[in-house]
């Protein structure tokens, strides 16, 4: 499966959404997460994450591979997001911000 990594915390672009082919992302307060079960592999939607958070799971960079297992459990408990959305109004404070683990929200 593909997972979405620490760069999206607090950005939150939401362009992935709307080419996942089967709707796997769902969506949290300041993140989106992948559901592993449904996500085909596709890749399409690495390149529309204007800060490259998206990797696919053997290829998660070296220090975030415990996003996979969380995008694995926040997935199952939050709603399904397949529109695009304003991102959050300080989004550009955080987009070259790195280890935003700490903000991440439930
Ligand atoms: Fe959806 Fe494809 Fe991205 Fe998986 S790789 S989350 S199926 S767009
Ligand atoms: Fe997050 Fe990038 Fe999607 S910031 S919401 S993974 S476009």
């Amino acid at each position: 499966a593909y997972v979405v990594t620490d760069a999206c915390i607090k950005c939150k672009y939401t362009d992935c959404v709307e080419v996942c082919p089967v709707d796997c992302f769902h969506e949290g307060p300041n993140f989106l997460a992948i559901d592993p079960d449904e996500c085909i592999d596709c890749s399409l939607c690495v390149a529309e994450c204007p800060v490259n958070a998206i990797y696919a799971e053997d290829d998660v960079p070296q220090g975030q591979e415990g996003f996979i297992q969380l995008n694995a459990e926040l997935a199952k408990g939050w709603p399904t997001i397949t529109q695009r959305a304003d991102p959050p109004a300080d989004h550009a404070d955080w987009a070259q911000v790195s280890g935003k683990l700490q903000h991440l929200e439930k």
